[in-house]
C-alpha cells in the first residue's frame, strides 16, 4: 500500500528528452510499478504534473499516458505548496530561473544538464541549494549506463593495472535539414539559444572522467562549426552559430594521484564506423577495456598480442575477435530511471543525492574552459571550485 504521494512538476516535457527519458522511460514506468519500495516495505507513490506552454501538446500527452494533471503556469506549479518536486528538461538557457525559483521556494529539484550556460550561474545554484538545504539532483545518465557500469567495474577490480588513458568517440551525421529532417532541434546549432556541443557534452565528459577515472586537471581543446547553415523545424535556414564538433584533451588526476590522459572527439559532422554512438577505450598496463552505451570488451595483459608492423604485408589477425565481452552480472535498468528511483530515495530520506549541483558546476566549468582554450589556443587549468 502507497502511504504517500510524491507530486513531480515536469517542465519542458513536450521535448525530446523530458517526453522519451523522463516521462515514457523513467516516471510512468515508477508509477506503473506502484511507485518505489522503501527498506520498511512502504511504498512511496509519484503523480507527475505536465508544465509546458503549450495547452493542447500537454492535453494530448496527459490524455494518451493517464495523467491527471497538466498546467501552462510554471510559476504557480512551483511554487504551490503541493509540489514536491520540480522538474526540468526545458531549454538550458531557461532552466537557473526555473531551479531557482523551486528552491527558493523549498521544493527539491532533479534536471537536465548543463545546469546552465555560465559557470557563474551554475555556482550560484548550487549555493542556493546548500541554503536552502533541498535534494537536487542533475541527470548523470551516462555513468547509468550498462557499457560504463562495467567499466567502473573493471577499475574497482584493479583489471587495467596502472590506467594510463582514455580515448573516447562521440557522435553522428545531424542531418542540416534542408532535404531530409534533421534529428535535433536547431537550438542546438545557435550560441544564442544556448546551444552548441562543448556546452552540451562537456558536462556529460567531466562527470563520466570523473565516475571512472579521477578529477580533470586541465583541457585543450578545439571546437568548430564544420556546418555553418542549417534548417530548421519550419525549413527555414539559419546562420548555425554554435559549435557543431569539439576535440578535447583532458589531464585527469587518477585515483592513486597519478597523470592520465583523456582524449574525446565529440561531432554532429561524423559518419559512424564504431559499434555504438559514443565508445570509450582505456588502456592500463595490465589490460585495457573499450565500452560503449551497453556493451564492454576487455583484453588482458597475458592475452594482448604482438602485432608487427608491415605495411606490405595484408593485416593476418582478427584484432576485434581478440576481446572478451565483460559480462552484466545482474540486471541494468534504463539509466534515467535508475537515477531517478535513487534520487526520489534521497528525497525521502532527507539526504543530499551524490549527482548534484556542485558536480554539475564542475561540468559547466570543463565546458567554459574547453570554449577558452579552443578561443585562446592554449591548455586552461581547472581551479577547485567551492561555495
Ligand atoms: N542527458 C542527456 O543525454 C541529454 C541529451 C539531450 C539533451 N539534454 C538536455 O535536455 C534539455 C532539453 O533538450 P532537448 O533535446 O529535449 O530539447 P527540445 O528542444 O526537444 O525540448 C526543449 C523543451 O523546452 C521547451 N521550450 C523550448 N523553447 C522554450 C521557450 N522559449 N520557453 C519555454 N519552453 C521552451 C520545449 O517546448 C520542449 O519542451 C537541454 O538542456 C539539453 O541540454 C540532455
Amino acid at each position: 500500500m502507497s502511504t504517500r504521494t510524491l507530486r513531480i512538476a515536469m517542465n519542458g516535457i513536450t521535448g525530446r528528452m523530458g517526453y522519451r527519458q523522463h516521462l515514457l522511460r523513467s516516471i510512468l514506468p515508477i508509477r506503473d510499478q506502484g511507485g518505489i519500495t522503501l527498506a520498511d516495505g512502504t511504498k512511496v507513490q509519484v503523480e507527475p504534473i505536465l508544465v509546458g506552454r503549450r495547452e493542447n501538446a500537454l492535453a494530448e500527452i496527459a490524455a494518451e499516458h493517464n495523467i491527471a494533471e497538466y498546467t501552462t503556469d510554471l510559476d504557480a506549479i512551483v511554487t504551490d505548496e503541493r509540489t514536491d518536486i520540480v522538474f526540468d528538461a526545458s531549454m538550458t538557457s531557461l532552466r537557473p530561473a526555473t531551479l531557482t525559483k523551486a528552491m527558493k521556494a523549498g521544493k527539491h529539484i532533479f534536471t537536465e544538464k548543463p545546469t546552465a550556460e555560465t559557470l557563474d550561474e551554475a555556482i550560484e545554484l548550487a549555493r542556493l541549494r546548500a541554503e536552502t538545504g533541498v535534494t537536487a539532483g542533475v541527470v548523470h545518465d551516462k555513468l547509468y549506463l550498462p557499457g560504463l557500469v562495467k567499466l567502473r567495474r573493471l577499475v574497482d577490480e584493479g583489471f587495467f593495472g596502472r590506467i594510463l588513458s582514455l580515448r573516447g568517440e562521440f557522435g553522428y551525421w545531424v542531418f542540416e535539414g534542408e532535404h531530409q529532417a534533421a534529428q535535433r532541434p536547431s537550438w542546438n546549432y545557435r550560441s544564442e539559444d544556448g546551444g552548441g556541443m562543448t556546452t552540451d557534452m562537456f558536462c556529460h565528459w567531466n562527470y563520466v572522467l570523473e565516475g571512472i577515472l579521477g578529477s580533470v586537471k586541465s583541457v585543450t581543446a578545439k571546437t568548430i562549426t564544420h556546418i555553418p547553415t542549417r534548417w530548421d523545424e519550419k525549413g527555414a535556414e539559419y546562420a548555425a552559430t554554435a559549435d557543431d564538433a569539439a576535440y578535447g584533451i583532458f589531464e585527469i588526476a587518477g585515483p592513486g594521484g597519478e597523470d592520465i590522459v583523456a582524449q574525446i572527439n565529440s561531432s554532429w559532422a561524423v559518419r559512424v564506423y564504431r559499434d555504438e554512438l559514443v565508445e570509450f577505450q582505456v588502456d592500463g598496463t595490465h589490460g585495457s577495456a573499450v565500452a560503449g552505451l551497453n556493451k564492454c570488451v576487455a583484453q588482458q595483459r597475458a592475452h594482448t598480442p604482438k602485432p608487427v608492423w608491415n605495411p606490405d604485408l595484408p593485416v593476418t589477425e582478427s584484432f576485434r575477435d581478440q576481446w572478451m565481452e565483460v559480462p552484466a552480472n545482474g540486471d541494468l535498468d534504463n539509466g534515467f530511471k535508475a537515477q531517478w528511483e535513487e534520487f526520489l530515495r534521497d528525497v525521502l530520506a532527507g539526504r543530499e543525492h551524490r549527482y548534484d549541483l556542485l558536480s554539475a558546476a564542475r561540468g559547466v566549468q570543463l565546458a567554459e574552459a574547453g570554449l577558452a582554450s579552443s578561443a585562446e589556443g592554449k591548455r586552461v587549468e581547472l581551479e577547485q571550485i567551492s561555495l
